[in-house]
């Protein structure tokens, strides 16, 4: 399977991966052959790609770290929240419509599927669109700031739930901040900064007041955009004095956020993400750094890449702790792209063959001249075996 953007979907093409609604409803299932209205439907719904059956590697299945359901429930959960809180007004005591209970079983289902999963290497992107951004966002670093924590160890359960309950709920602050400042397309004011500044004292001042979170969860909130130099907000912290469970969360927070399409810019692939990311050693604690670095595929299953020996294939495994070395299967030779049987390159440990090149989707259909006619063929129904 691959991930296809959904200007260059086809009709005929299998959806490999479910899509969800706004609410957590399901829309395209898996095995659905893709009709011209669900590509419409797509598009209207501003959703920027979807993952579907390849002729390339159709044996290849990329496997999330959280199942797809238990994904849209904390989607829906945290998005149920927000809007309940955002319907009332600030400093209200009304108490949030909180499923307590609901929310901690999600937390638990999303910390029960990491700790089982250690090995999977962090290769799908969520499928969000501008509508679902926050919410999507929110689950993703809870999966990412975990991830961290589980591949540290010595963190308690208890404190992995702290983790993932702050996280679903680390930017609750943002319903404060008007949207017109949160969507905005050019660079933000000096007073427009200060604003958004304020969401996580906002956030965590409403936990607070409703007693819906523990104290080290609420702490995230608080201080997820703190810095271990010093350089973050509100209060400019340094060092020991930000909780590790936030500063796990920061590192997260960032990730997923580089690599998210914004009003102001695209996001940035992965292995883009992750340069950017190794620079930031001094506002992180590196070691926590390290640690979500070694679980992210700079190059995740289905990127069409190209080694420095020329060759082109695709990616069709990744192994944790080896973010630039994955298993590629090559289909055609350095020399003018010529077609080869496929075979399988692990670059695991080898010296003489690295990654030079991930292409876009652009560059697959556009660089790549065999390649276009073969998706075009070669996906859906009557696909070549
Ligand atoms: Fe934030
Ligand atoms: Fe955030």
């Amino acid at each position: 399977m691959r991930r296809i953007p959904v200007w260059a979907l086809k009709p005929g093409m299998i959806v490999e991966k479910p899509v969800y609604d706004l609410k957590g409803r399901l829309l395209l299932n898996r095995g659905l052959e893709l009709k011209k209205d669900y590509i419409h439907h797509l598009k209207r719904m501003d959703i920027p790609f979807i993952y579907v059956q390849d002729h390339f590697i159709p044996d290849v299945k990329v496997e999330d770290v959280i199942l797809d359901e238990t994904r849209a429930r904390a989607t829906n959960a945290v998005r149920t929240i927000l809007e309940e809180a955002r319907r009332q007004p600030p400093g209200s005591n009304l108490g949030l419509v909180f499923e307590q209970k609901q929310f901690e079983e999600i937390v638990d289902e999303i910390v029960d599927q990491l700790i089982d999963n250690p090995e999977l290497m962090i290769n799908m992107a969520d499928i969000r669109s501008s509508d679902t951004y926050t919410f999507a966002h929110s689950v993703n670093v809870a999966v990412l700031a975990l991830t961290i924590a589980i591949a540290l160890g010595g963190f308690s359960r208890k404190q992995l739930t702290q983790i993932g309950s702050g996280s679903l709920l680390h930017d609750l602050g943002k319903i404060r901040i008007p949207l017109e400042i949160l969507n905005k397309k050019g660079p933000l004011t000096r007073e427009e900064f200060g604003r958004v500044q304020e969401h996580p004292r906002e956030g965590y001042d409403i936990v607070s007041s409703q007693g819906i979170l523990d104290k080290n969860a609420a702490s995230i909130i608080l201080q997820h955009h703190e810095r271990t130099d010093g350089n973050g907000y509100p209060y400019h912290l340094q060092e020991e004095e930000i909780s590790p469970l936030a500063k796990m969360v920061a590192i997260a927070d960032v990730y997923d956020a580089l690599t998210s399409d914004r009003p102001y810019r695209k996001g940035f692939p992965p292995h883009k993400a992750l340069e950017i990311m190794e620079t930031m050693g001094d506002i992180f604690d590196n070691d926590m750094l390290q640690a979500l670095l070694g679980h992210i595929a700079a190059y995740p299953v289905g990127t069409f890449v190209q080694l420095s020996s020329g060759e082109v294939g695709i990616v069709v495994k990744n192994r944790v702790g080896f973010p630039r070395h994955p298993r590629v299967r090559i289909f055609f030779t350095g020399k003018d792209l010529e077609e080869v049987a496929p075979h399988e390159i692990d670059l695991v440990g080898r010296e003489d063959k690295t990654v030079k090149k991930a292409f876009s989707e652009k560059e697959v259909i556009n660089i790549i001249p065999h390649v276009f006619p073969l998706l075009k063929n070669g996906l859906g129904k009557g696909s070549k075996k």
